[in-house]
């Protein structure tokens, strides 16, 4: 059931500090703190380049590891839609891993692209959540989320479960093919462990969050802007608000926005912007700035130092804990999940069972 909560997205958002917790203890040796995967019939540091296929927010889970696979593993990696890369026959490489990353292990186009892809001689890893599921059996190598069940429709525990099996196995590949350092590992994986413990944290803005939805809520179109590891967040953020709370809402590389959705903005947008005090963060601060400057109602996600800096130039802004540059993703999804939560809440939507949308896609 769903216990003292109002929905079941509200509950399986508030399990993110545990299932994380679990996710990571199943892959990390704890008296070692070494990261070990599932043994595998093949040697993943030899990987000639990795293909990612998903659909939805497992799509986005795979943009966020293709940013960390390749900067931390120099490994080079393809990301697509099921649904655009099955039609596609895409060549595929000899010596090439296909990555299939799906909550239910059932979605039609993801299984398709798998078969494909296993047809075209790829070693074939998943990630997914339902362990006794289609995809997993169809797998040489399965490596489960821990999220538990998810009731919801819209993923969320799912997700962030997914982008933590995702780090260890970007440090995974970056060790064995010797691109990351002994040191390198040691700092991501002490990152990762204080994850449980920060999303807690995050937790406890549940209040301050859901004042700010109040003034979305009747917006007509929302912005979301990020870079680098923040930009598929924002696409996240947008995809999690359309489908609940049925706003039109965007994602985009906050370096885009003056290449055309910058036209988009006046006094009625919102624009979430998702910036952690990163090496990037001062690019990003000016594409808020822009925003401002041409009326756009600010809402800033960053850290104590992010919002010392640029804070003044928001209308509102949600103070998140610093942490390494690698976790902050995971970290960040949460006050997007939040704030989508408490708009749907307020406009009064089916938040677990948004309108015209089912939580297996197993038709094309
Ligand atoms: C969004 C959402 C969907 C799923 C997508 C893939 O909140 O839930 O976009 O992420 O249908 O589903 P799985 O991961 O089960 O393959």
């Amino acid at each position: 059931g769903k216990g003292n909560y109002a929905h079941f997205m509200q509950k399986e958002i508030f399990e993110q500090p545990a299932v994380i917790g679990d996710t990571l203890h199943s892959f990390i040796n704890p008296a070692t703190q070494a990261i070990k995967l599932p043994d595998m019939p093949f040697n993943i540091g030899e990987a000639t380049r990795l293909t990612i296929v998903a659909c939805g927010t497992s799509f986005y889970a795979g943009l966020v590891a293709k940013h960390w696979i390749e900067r931390y593993a120099g490994l080079g990696v393809d990301v697509d839609v099921a649904s655009e890369f099955r039609y596609r026959c895409p060549p595929l490489p000899k010596g090439g891993i296909a990555l299939f990353i799906s909550q239910s292990g059932e979605t039609l186009d993801t299984l398709a692209a798998l078969r494909y892809a296993k047809s075209k001689g790829q070693k074939i890893l998943s990630i997914v959540n339902v362990a006794e599921s289609t995809i997993a059996r169809e797998s040489d190598v399965v490596l489960q989320t821990f999220a538990g069940p998810e009731i919801g429709v819209a993923s969320t525990k799912a997700f962030t479960t997914q982008l933590t099996v995702l780090a260890c196995l970007a440090v995974t590949i970056g060790r064995e093919n010797g691109t990351l350092s002994k040191e390198a590992e040691a700092a991501i994986v002490h990152a990762l462990t204080e994850l449980p413990k920060q999303a807690a944290e995050v937790l406890h803005h549940d209040e301050e969050i859901r004042q700010l939805a109040l003034n979305i809520a009747d917006a007509r179109d929302v912005l979301y802007l990020g870079r680098g590891l923040g930009y598929p967040i924002a696409m996240e953020g947008a995809l999690k608000l359309k489908e609940i709370s049925y706003i039109h809402a965007e994602g985009y590389a906050a370096g885009e926005m003056k290449h055309g959705p910058i036209a988009l903005i006046d006094q009625s947008v919102p624009i979430i912007v998702i910036a952690p005090s990163d090496e990037l963060f001062e690019k990003t601060a000016s594409n808020m700035q822009e925003a401002a400057a041409r009326g756009g109602r600010v809402i800033f996600l960053s850290d104590a130092q992010g919002l010392a800096t640029v804070g003044d130039i928001a209308s509102a802004t949600v103070e998140l804990p610093k942490v390494a540059d690698f976790v902050a993703p995971i970290l960040y999804t949460i006050p997007v999940q939040m704030l989508a939560y408490h708009v749907a809440v307020h406009k009064g939507t089916d938040v677990d069972q948004p309108r015209n949308l089912a939580k297996s896609v197993t038709v094309e």
